[in-house]
Formats: structure tokens, sequence, C-alpha cells
């Protein structure tokens, strides 16, 4: 209980220094959790190399070193240090998370900076892509495909309605942004959707999106 409010409150502090980047006023539910990680559920026997993008204070890293077995790799990059000081502690002290410790690998820095040899199968994201300019939102998704395996998925979440509502109600340079990060997102996702799970038990609702990316795209 006490660490369930401690974290809390750590990401309601970071909400109000750095509302962008932290883009929520509370971590996301388990529910949310569940249903981003539901290819990662549905592996199959051979290890694999997971990617999370902005874990925060780890509401989905909680289910995805759940779904981790021996030979697996985790990398987790984020670029806030007081949230990366709350995974490094959650690695350090809770059953689930310490079984992979050695697996598992935190990378304090931008995921557009994140560079590493080896693709990912899976690449599961918690950045608030509507937060960020067009600019940074195409990069984030070079970044994104860069990294990933032909064949892996790509599970990220946005809250539900948000972005085609902010293209209607808003005015001036913000509709130009919200219009240019829309364009961006929608067009992956027509190409490369292959499902979305509608999260009601979260705050606020969400929609998990889950992409494929049939070839490398640079
Ligand atoms: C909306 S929070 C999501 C946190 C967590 N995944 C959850 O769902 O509760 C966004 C997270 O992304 C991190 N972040 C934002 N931009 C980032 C970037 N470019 N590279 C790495 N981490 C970033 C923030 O510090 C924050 O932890």
């Amino acid at each position: 209980m006490l660490r369930f409010l401690s974290e809390r409150l750590v990401f309601l502090r970071e909400f109000g220094g750095k509302f962008e980047t932290t883009g929520s006023i509370l971590p996301s539910s388990r529910y949310l959790a569940r249903a981003i990680t539901r290819y990662l559920k549905q592996r199959g026997d051979t290890p694999i190399r997971v990617l999370e993008c902005g874990p925060g204070t780890g509401a989905f890293t909680d289910q995805i070193v759940r779904h981790l077995r021996e030979g697996d790799r985790l990398d987790l990059v984020e670029l806030n240090e007081s949230f990366v000081d709350v995974l490094e502690k959650r690695f350090a002290n809770e059953p689930h998370w310490q079984a992979v410790a050695d697996q598992s690998e935190i990378h304090q820095q931008l995921l557009q900076d994140f560079d590493d040899s080896e693709p990912y199968d899976f690449i599961i994201s918690g950045l608030p892509h509507v937060n960020f300019p067009p600019v940074v939102v195409d990069t984030i998704f070079q970044s994104y495909f860069r990294l990933l395996k032909p064949g892996g998925t790509l599970s990220y979440f946005e809250y539900a309605y948000i972005r085609p509502l902010r293209t209607k109600l808003t005015l001036g340079k913000t509709r130009q942004k919200i219009n240019g990060v829309n364009a961006i997102v929608t067009e992956h996702l027509a190409n490369h959707r292959i499902r979305r799970d509608n999260v009601l038990v979260n705050f606020p609702p969400a929609w998990a999106q889950h992409l494929r990316i049939e070839q490398t795209q640079h």
C-alpha cells in the first residue's frame, strides 16, 4: 500500500514539473498494462528481446517481467531520473522483478538516442506522443521501426478519442501541431495496425494500439 501511494506521489510530482514528457497525472492501470502486453503474453518458446519505452514507475514493466523467461532480454529506456530510481528499487526488491534483474537494463536517455546492435521482438511504449511536436513524433516512430525486428510487434497507448478530438477543438499553432501529429500517427496505424484494445478502467480511458511491422523502415 505504501509503495502504491509513493509511486503515485512521484508521478504527480513529475507531472507538475515535467508535464510534456510525463504526459499523465497517474500511472496506467493494471487493465491497460494487461492489454498492452497481450502479444508479449502470446510469445513462443524461443528467447525474446523486449524494449520498454517510457516505463515511468513501472506499471507496464510489472506485467512484462511476469512474461519473461531465462535467456530473454529486457531493455528499459526512461528519460526521467526520478522514475529510474523507482525502477531500480523495484528490480532490487520485488520478487517478479528480481527474477529477471540480471537480464534487464535501464537506460536513462531519450528513446530517440537509444541504439542497440540487435533488434527487438516486442516494443512496448508509454511515450505521450500527443504532447510532442510532429518532428519529434516522427523521430520516435522512426526509432520504433529501426529497433523492431521484421515481424515484431509495437504496442503503445494513447488516451481514447483525445488525438482526434484535439484536431477539432484546438486553434492556431496548437491545432497545426496536433494535426501534424495526427497525420503521422494515422498513417502508421493505417499501414500497420493489427488490433486496438479499448480500456475503460484507466484514468483517463485508453486505447492500446498494436502494430506489426513486416519490413524494417528507415
Ligand atoms: C505517460 S508516462 C507513462 C509511464 C508508464 N508507462 C505508465 O503507463 O504508467 C510517459 C513516460 O515516458 C517518459 N518519456 C517521455 N519522453 C521520453 C523519451 N523521449 N524517451 C524516453 N522516455 C521518455 C516519461 O519520463 C514518462 O516516464
